[in-house]
């Protein structure tokens, strides 16, 4: 029986809580699909830096390299926040990043139907929503040189060189292929020279994919049509922090920014987390929304393990859970026939995974 090994960092806050839950999931949709996972832990965040003094050890590295996946929930939290900025969970989290070479993040951004009433937009703009930013990840203005601050003074450099512009486009492409085959790509290119280059470079990379439709748009107005009209996008091509932003924006067409996951690949190892926080003021009271993150080990299961039987199982039982109108306290107000706990979520959504038949 084929073994996967998975890096499992919980992190902080209620990292540990909805990394529990996914992982109930994934030991039911194994043992139904015939195949089996050995967990490896790993520390990341504010509890690294407690027990070790760095928020990244390098123990998590190797163990994150010597893993077929990443499964991450997420890090940081007020009481880190007064560190000195390279010891902070965040940097960890961006080191982690670049030390993996994982410079695509995959967020989709899909409503359910049975949740069309918990987005703060009306119904008839987010019913059907299912759009995908591919955000750029460990480049642009996160990383850029020079970069500091005095006293009178701070400063960050946006760059782009042209391979990292040409590998996140191809990325975008390729995803497009497998969807809508739309991609709208976002810059600033009406004020950044980085924005220019970004859009010339994906414009070329569009000819080796022409049956893609490809657009382009300022990301200020970006952030404006995903309010307006979110239906219009298909896959939405960002650089890093305009995918940051953009992304918690498209997070909230689906009313709970506990329901989204993302997959961060590269040329190694992927990692796989919800795309919300560690959530430290719910942490432990057993109320954070496990879905994002059995969301997210779905994806793991479809984009790193090839297992798409399995990745469906999940979506379906995910589905079925709303559907049978169970609800963390984040959706109870919508359309719930019962509130349930971090865990009984968990539970009921590894129920229908084994239930599910094959
Ligand atoms: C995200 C987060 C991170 C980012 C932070 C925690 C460094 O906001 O994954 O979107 O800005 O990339
Ligand atoms: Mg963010």
């Amino acid at each position: 029986m084929k073994t996967y090994k998975i890096a499992l960092i919980k992190g902080d806050g209620i990292g540990p809580e909805i990394i529990d839950e996914a992982v109930k999931v994934l030991d039911a949709v194994a043992s139904c699909c015939n195949f089996d996972f050995s967990y490896e832990e790993a520390l990341m965040g504010g509890c690294a830096y407690d027990a070790t003094g760095d928020p990244l050890p390098q123990e998590t590295i190797t163990i994150s390299l010597n893993s077929d996946a990443v499964l991450f929930g997420a890090i940081g939290g007020e009481k880190w926040d007064k560190l000195p900025r390279e010891k902070r969970p965040e940097s960890g989290l961006l080191r982690f990043r670049k030390e993996l070479g994982v410079y695509a993040n995959l967020r989709p951004a899909v409503v359910y139907d049975e949740l069309v009433n918990a987005s703060s937009l009306k119904p008839e703009i987010v019913r059907g929503v299912d759009l995908m930013v591919v955000r750029e990840l460990i480049g642009g203005i996160y990383f850029g040189e020079p970069k500091g601050r005095d006293e009178n003074r701070g400063w960050n450099t946006m760059v782009y060189t042209r391979p990292e512009i040409e590998r996140i486009a191809h990325q975008a492409f390729k995803i497009a292929m497998t969807r809508s085959k739309r991609v709208c790509s976002i810059d600033k290119a009406n004020v950044l020279d980085v924005s220019q280059l970004w859009r010339d470079v994906v414009t070329e990379i569009a000819q080796q994919y022409p049956e893609v439709e490809l657009s382009h748009m300022y990301v200020d107005n970006a952030a404006m049509q995903l309010i307006r009209d979110p239906k219009q996008f298909d896959v939405m091509l960002t650089g890093n922090i305009f995918g940051d932003i953009l992304s918690d924006e498209a997070s909230m067409l689906s009313g709970s920014i506990g329901l989204l996951p993302s997959a961060s690949v590269g040329a190694k190892i992927g990692v796989y987390e919800p795309i919300h926080g560690s959530a430290p003021d719910i942490a432990g009271q057993g109320i954070a929304n496990p879905i994002a993150t059995i969301s997210s080990a779905s994806m793991m299961l479809r984009y790193a393990l090839g297992e798409t039987a399995a990745a469906d199982k999940i979506d379906a039982a995910v589905k079925r859970a709303l559907k049978e109108g169970y609800r963390t306290q984040d959706l109870a107000k919508f359309d719930a026939k019962e509130v349930c706990s971090t865990s009984e979520m968990g539970s009921i959504i590894a129920n229908y995974v084994a239930k599910c038949k094959h």
